[in-house]
Order: structure tokens, then sequence, then C-alpha cells
């Protein structure tokens, strides 16, 4: 069921940890709906790459004039989000273990955060929209109609991730390391720290597929639609 003009367009802020689940079920829920997808990881991912690039020190005042330099723009295709970094897609290049592994230093950033958190209010303002990320239910979008907090053990997460990556020599082990590690820096930052909003809606994925966290997801959207 797609919404009808006359409907409510709705903001659906979904948070939660690494390999929760958040962006194929976002995507979907997004799909279903007829609403724009935004994953802000994305936009962190991209000003990471660009500070690796640029072998910058990964601090307040080397990143802040390269978010003003440069032109970040999430574009969305029939075939889903681009990232788009000055001319550059960057779709593929943001999920290196390089930017990965740096990732939760640079949004760890008061200046970085302040940045990026603006521009995704820009862009979810009108509603009709379905974001993800770690802080999005309580810090850009706390008036959220709709706010979902996914997780799943570290060991599940770590398996899905593994699968995401197919060929690796990566073990089990050595992923919930690192897993847990990025959770442990994404939850313990001073700025806002990944944890669920007390309004928020936790759904545990560990034993759910992905059809039946979308589903449970549009319902709510739905009561909240009509409501
Ligand atoms: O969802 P992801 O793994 O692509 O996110 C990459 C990193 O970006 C993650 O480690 C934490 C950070 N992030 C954040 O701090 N706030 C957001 N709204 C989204 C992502």
């Amino acid at each position: 069921m797609k919404t009808t003009s006359t409907e409510k367009r709705i903001i659906i802020a979904l948070d939660g940890p690494a390999g929760s689940g958040k962006s194929t079920t976002a995507r979907r829920v997004a799909g279903e709906l007829g609403y724009v997808y935004i994953d802000t990881g994305a936009m962190y991912r991209a000003i990471t790459l660009a500070a690796l690039r640029e072998e910058r020190s990964l601090t307040n005042t080397d990143l802040l004039p390269l978010l003003e330099d440069y032109h970040l723009e999430l574009v969305i295709t029939p075939d889903g989000q681009r990232t788009i970094l000055g001319r550059e897609d960057v779709t593929q290049e943001i999920r290196s273990p390089e930017v990965t592994k740096f990732v939760s230093t640079v949004s760890a950033l008061p200046a970085v955060r302040e940045a990026l958190s603006k521009r995704q209010r820009d862009m979810g303002k009108n509603g009709g929209v379905v974001m993800d990320g770690r802080d999005i239910g309580t810090v850009v979008f706390p008036e959220a109609e709709l706010k979902i907090f996914l997780m799943a053990s570290l060991e599940e997460r770590a398996k899905r991730r593994l699968a995401e990556l197919g060929e690796t020599t990566l073990s089990l082990q050595e992923m919930c390391r690192q897993i847990d590690e990025r959770d442990k820096q994404d939850a313990g930052r001073l700025v806002s720290p990944l944890r669920r909003a007390h309004d928020a809606i936790e759904i545990d994925t560990s034993h759910l597929s992905i059809e039946e966290q979308t589903s449970r997801i549009l319902a709510l959207a739905r009561e909240r639609i009509l409501a």
C-alpha cells in the first residue's frame, strides 16, 4: 500500500547499532510507503573518506574546512541512494575497511555532527522520509512521529556483516571484536551517543527475517499515518 497524496507524510527515525538491519529495513519500508530513504551513516562515511584522502588529522579544526569545501550530496536513484562527494560517486568507496575503521572517530567530533545534523534536518523537514542512523530519534528529529530502535545480538550482527562482505578472510571472532569496538565508540561518545530515545519502540531482530522486520515497522507506520 503506497500512501495517497492526502495522507500525512510522517518522519520515521530508525536507529540502532552496526549490523542491526537498519539500512535494508529502512529501504524496504521507504519503498512500500513511497517515502525517501536517507542513510545518514553514508554522510559520516563520505566526510571520513575526504579526510583520509587529504590526510587531515581527525580533529574539529582540521575537518571543519572540509565540510565547507566539499559538496556532499545524497542522490536518490531507482537503484537506491548514491553518495556524491565533490563530483565523484563514492557510494562503493565509503564502505571500504579503511573508512569503516575511522568513521566512528570522525563521527564523534562535535563540529562534524553539528554540520551533518543540520543538513539531515533540512533533508527530512517536509516528512515522507525514513532516516536511519544513530541519533535520528534523539537529536536530529526528536519530534519524529515514529521512532524505532533496532538491535540484535553481537554474534548475529557479525554474521550478517560477514555475509554482506562475501569473500573475506575475517573470522567471526574478529568481526565480533570490530563491531563491538565501533558500538562502544558510538555509544560512549559525548555528543549524540548511540542510545534508544525514551519513546522509541525497540525491536530485537536477532530472530526476525527482513520481511518480518519490515512488516512490523510498516504496521506501526500506517497506524500513525492514519491517526
Ligand atoms: O550506519 P553506518 O555503519 O554506515 O554508520 C557509520 C558510522 O557513522 C557509525 O559507526 C556511526 C556514525 N553515525 C553516526 O554517528 N550518526 C548517524 N546518524 C549515522 C552514523
